[in-house]
């Protein structure tokens, strides 16, 4: 069964470093593990977590904001950060734990205001602001990131649309970011890549991430890249989009017979890993592999979405010259 209390598990490759990978994921287990705080004699189990984020996130400092108030929604954390991709998923879950120890976001957004009214009330009144952008226009992002001391990357998308193509997102799209950050002299640039990013991949996606990663690294040596595996949590695209196919009488398609293997992570553990990348100054200029605690075929994936809905498991198979 999946844990929603995935692990982050730093997976070997020759590009990350282990050990700081080690570190990262120690201190996230430990701050996962440690003691839950008590209030009045009750114990708070979520509330603890916040004690937790807001005990270290109060470490963090080099800001141009001190540091007030007691750690909750309402003080101020030292932390400016400029987080670009904060409607989408992974967004989410960084904004409200940024937002929930008094953080001053910057939250870009492209398209109308319904995509970020979600997030408002992450902040308190004047922590968050929202300013409208486009990717291509390189003195606004630079304008957007040079007020803060960290900057979050996590544009990105699965396929070429009419309007950007997949190497105008996660290559030219993440240099802008990543010169501008430069440039403004940002502290700390977080940029989200993928899970087997490679220039040798078959997949245009992973292709494009790996070229990305590259020109990331060229214009600002120092950023954090963060590889996660295919996120699950209740905004995803892995159960959201089997639960679909499986009420129909045919079944869900699975290429290669549901034999492809995954290693689904909790997006919060992501968001974790993210803040952590943050408040630790050694994962500077070093490359993070986040996957879950165990591996499943999508035929067991299926299988346990099925098992969880009480319905009979239908699935077909779709070779891959067709799926792709
Ligand atoms: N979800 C996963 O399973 C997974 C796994 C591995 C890696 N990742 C990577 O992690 C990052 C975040 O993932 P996610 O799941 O949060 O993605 P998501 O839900 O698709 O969100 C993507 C974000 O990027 C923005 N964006 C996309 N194209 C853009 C463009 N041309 N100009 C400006 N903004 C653009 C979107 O803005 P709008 O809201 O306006 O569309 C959204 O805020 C991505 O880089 C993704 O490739 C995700």
């Amino acid at each position: 069964m999946l844990s929603s209390q995935g692990r982050l598990v730093a997976a070997k490759s020759s590009s990350v470093s282990s050990i700081a990978a080690r570190a990262l994921s120690t201190s996230i287990a430990s701050a996962s593990s440690s003691t839950p705080v008590k209030s009045a004699g009750v114990p708070l189990t979520r509330a603890g977590d916040d004690a937790v984020a807001t005990h270290t996130l109060a470490k963090w400092s080099g800001g141009p904001v001190s540091r007030a108030g007691t750690g909750g929604r309402s003080s101020v954390s030292g932390v400016v950060a400029t987080v670009f991709g904060s409607t989408g998923f992974i967004g989410r879950y960084l904004v409200n734990r940024l937002g929930r120890v008094g953080s001053q976001l910057i939250l870009p957004y492209r398209g109308d205001e319904h995509a970020y009214r979600h997030l408002k009330p992450m902040g308190d009144l004047g922590q968050f602001s929202f300013p409208f952008y486009h990717l291509r226009d390189k003195d606004t992002v630079k304008r957007l990131v040079e007020h803060s001391n960290v900057v979050f990357n996590l544009v990105g998308q699965e396929f070429a649309t009419r309007n950007f193509s997949l190497h105008d997102v996660h290559v030219t799209g993440a240099e802008t970011i990543a010169r501008a950050c430069q440039e403004a002299g940002v502290g700390r640039l977080i940029h989200v890549s993928a899970l087997n990013a490679s220039t040798e991949s078959r997949s245009p996606f992973l292709q494009s991430k790996a070229l990305g990663e590259q020109a990331v690294l060229a214009a600002f040596p120092n950023a954090t890249i963060i590889r996660p595996a295919t996120l699950f949590g209740p905004e995803d695209r892995l159960f959201n989009r089997l639960s679909v196919p499986m009420r129909t009488p045919f079944g869900v398609p699975l290429q290669n017979y549901g034999e492809t293997r995954k290693q689904p992570i909790y997006v919060v553990d992501v968001a974790r890993a993210l803040i952590r990348a943050m408040e630790e100054r050694t994962t500077a200029g070093k490359t993070f592999e986040l996957v879950g605690p165990k591996e499943y075929t999508t035929a067991q994936l299926l299988q346990y979405m099925c098992d969880m809905a009480r319905r009979p498991m239908r699935a077909f198979h779709v070779p891959s010259e067709i799926a792709e």
